[in-house]
């Protein structure tokens, strides 16, 4: 068994959209091992998202994921990762993501993609001590 860290992010929180991305994790067979809906300092989501520092849409990426509140999970199950990677669909919700997926039936622009899965184990556990580092 895995673990993965999820997010619904302030576009999603602020859609109504915590319950449906739940509801398609427990559907999955995956189990909530923690979920928390809570504001994000700027440290925490400049760590969250530190490779992506260089890039062109850091500031943007750090202001929207801080905009509001997000709902925080660790999700375990076997191949949580690649599990959750799946149910969420490719980073551009309309080029990418294909419908049935969270992103393919929720999201039009790539920064408003409603929610994050660990990209690797190593992620994960990276990820975990920065949202949950009491797990
Ligand atoms: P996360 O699960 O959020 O990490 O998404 P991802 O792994 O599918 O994509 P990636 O790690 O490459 O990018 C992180 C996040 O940055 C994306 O989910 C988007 O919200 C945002 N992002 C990625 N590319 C762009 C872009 O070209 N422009 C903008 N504005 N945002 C982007
Ligand atoms: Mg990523």
């Amino acid at each position: 068994s895995e673990r993965t860290l999820v997010l619904v992010k302030p576009d999603g929180v602020s859609r109504g959209l915590v319950g449906e991305v739940i509801s398609r994790i427990e559907r999955k067979g995956l189990k909530l091992v923690a979920l928390e809906l809570r504001n994000v300092e700027r440290s925490v989501a400049e760590q969250h998202y530190a490779e992506h520092a260089e890039r062109s849409f850091f500031g943007d990426l750090l202001d929207f994921i801080t905009s509001g509140p997000v709902l925080a999970a660790v999700v375990e199950g076997p191949r949580a990762v690649t599990a959750f990677r799946q149910l969420a669909g490719g980073t551009d919700p309309v080029e990418k993501a294909t419908p049935g997926t969270i992103r393919g039936d929720f999201g039009l622009e790539v920064q408003y993609n409603l929610v994050h899965g660990s990209d690797s184990t190593e992620s994960a556990e990276r990820e975990i001590k920065i949202w949950f580092p009491e797990l």
